[in-house]
């Protein structure tokens, strides 16, 4: 029964929480599958604002449960900062059940992913600077920290002395920093024991217990598609696997047990971070793209690349994942353009192609091919139903719906819960 994933599309940021909102009290069980908290999930209830990194947007909906699953990485300072916040502002929090086999980030995961960025210069990156990269690298190099290690002592001490020996040579002979003391670390992540036993489970067990009895599951991804780092533009991506495949593996269900694939995607593109952008703006009307969206960064504040829709980014991304539906956000951010350039196609040193190429370095020069659509003045933000959408404003949907050969379901049309259209139903 209603095992259904979210996806990001294209880089990030397209607004996730709005399909969320949509399935709104229908969904029992709110489950993150990959990343830590280099998310930023903003999510609007009445005219309190709320932005979460590492919780699931769930947290908020008292009928739901949240849960952290294996293939997260958790920093427990986040994870209770979050928490605490939330409490203090009177939200009514759910009890989040967190996977025993999740890893933690400690002090110098986010230390290394500081200075390794430093190091690299002009090449780095650009991550969050949270420590999720080296979180990961630890947990594939399997001298990672598992959130059940914090429960036996012994053993715990003895992972982050095994973890730290080579990390200290690296910090002090390569990176001129001073070395880490492992007692320190561990005591601050005991630290964290009472508070997080009961909330510790077998969350794969949980999750398919609870499709067994048809309740709706939903699988909410962090980033996005092109931030996969085996699908992504990489090195120019996340250390984990967003798409639709890595709720199996990051939540512990088989293929079989996921029903449904809503792909999130902007209306227009953004990016945060270093990587390649073919339809990247750097002009006024980038500038206004960013200033109507509000395009700065839930996690860092920095503020994101835009440019125009590209269709084969969000193509390739739907083909991957298996779309079942997609989530087209922020339209409303379109009012006011004579025509919207859409990419169709990119030209790469004279060569026309019509899906993203597979060399990283034909996607680093390609040129887009744009097509000119009509656009809108109309304030849609009002607009609930497809047919009161103007005129352009459809053509325009439906010509996305064309080119990325998938049904769009949904579309956003302003910040508030209920500034949505639904084509569909998304359960
Ligand atoms: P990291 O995930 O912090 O290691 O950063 C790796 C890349 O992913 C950088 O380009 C980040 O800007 C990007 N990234 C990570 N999380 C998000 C997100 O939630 N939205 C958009 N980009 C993200």
């Amino acid at each position: 029964m209603p095992g259904i994933v979210i996806v990001g599309a294209q880089w990030g940021d397209e607004g996730k929480g709005k399909a969320t909102d949509q399935l709104g009290d229908r969904v029992d069980y709110c489950v993150r599958y990959s990343g830590g908290n280099n998310a930023g999930h903003t999510i609007h209830v009445g005219d309190q604002k709320y932005v979460m990194h590492l919780l699931p947007s769930g947290i908020l909906n008292p009928g739901v449960t949240p849960v952290l699953g294996n293939g997260v990485v958790i920093d427990l300072d986040v994870l209770y900062t979050e928490l605490d916040e939330l409490a203090e502002r009177g939200a009514e929090v759910s009890h989040p059940l967190i996977s025993s086999n999740a890893h933690v980030i400690t002090e110098f995961h986010r230390t290394l992913d500081k200075v390794t960025e430093r190091f690299l210069g002009k090449a780095k990156i650009g991550t969050t600077g949270r420590g999720v990269g080296p979180a990961y690298a630890d947990k594939v190099n399997r001298v990672g920290i598992r959130i059940q290690d914090l429960f036996d002592e012994s053993i715990l001490r003895r992972k982050v002395e095994a973890s730290l020996e080579q990390k200290n040579h690296l910090l002090v002979k390569v990176y001129n920093r001073r070395a880490i003391e492992p007692d320190e670390i561990a005591d601050h992540l005991l630290s964290f024991v009472d508070r997080l036993r009961p909330h510790v489970a077998d969350t794969s067990r949980v999750v398919n217990d609870a499709l067994d009895q048809d309740k709706v599951v939903l699988f909410e991804g962090a980033q996005a598609h092109h931030l996969d780092v085996d699908h992504g533009t990489y090195p120019y991506v996340t250390s984990s696997n967003p798409i639709a495949a890595g709720a199996c593996v990051g939540a512990g269900v088989g293929p079989t047990r996921i029903d449904r694939v809503i792909g999130i995607a902007k209306a227009y593109t953004t990016r945060v971070g270093s990587g390649p952008f073919p339809t990247e703006l750097f002009d006024e009307d980038g500038d206004k793209l960013r200033e109507i969206g509000a395009e700065f960064g839930a996690t860092t504040g920095r503020p994101r690349r835009c440019g125009w829709f590209d269709a084969l980014v969000v193509e390739s991304a739907a083909k991957a994942n298996g779309f079942t539906d997609v989530f087209l956000t922020k339209l409303d951010c379109l009012t006011g353009w004579d025509k919207i350039p859409v990419c169709v196609a990119y030209e790469v040193n004279g060569v026309r192609h019509d899906v993203m190429p597979y060399s990283q370095t034909d996607f680093h020069h390609a040129t887009p091919v744009y097509e000119f659509l009509d656009g809108w003045t109309e304030d849609i933000s009002g607009c609930r139903t497809f047919d009161e959408l103007p005129a352009n404003t459809q053509a325009y949907v439906k010509r996305l719906e064309e080119l990325i050969g998938c049904r769009i379901s949904g579309i956003g049309v302003g910040p508030g819960r209920e500034q949505s259209i639904l084509v569909h139903d998304l359960l």
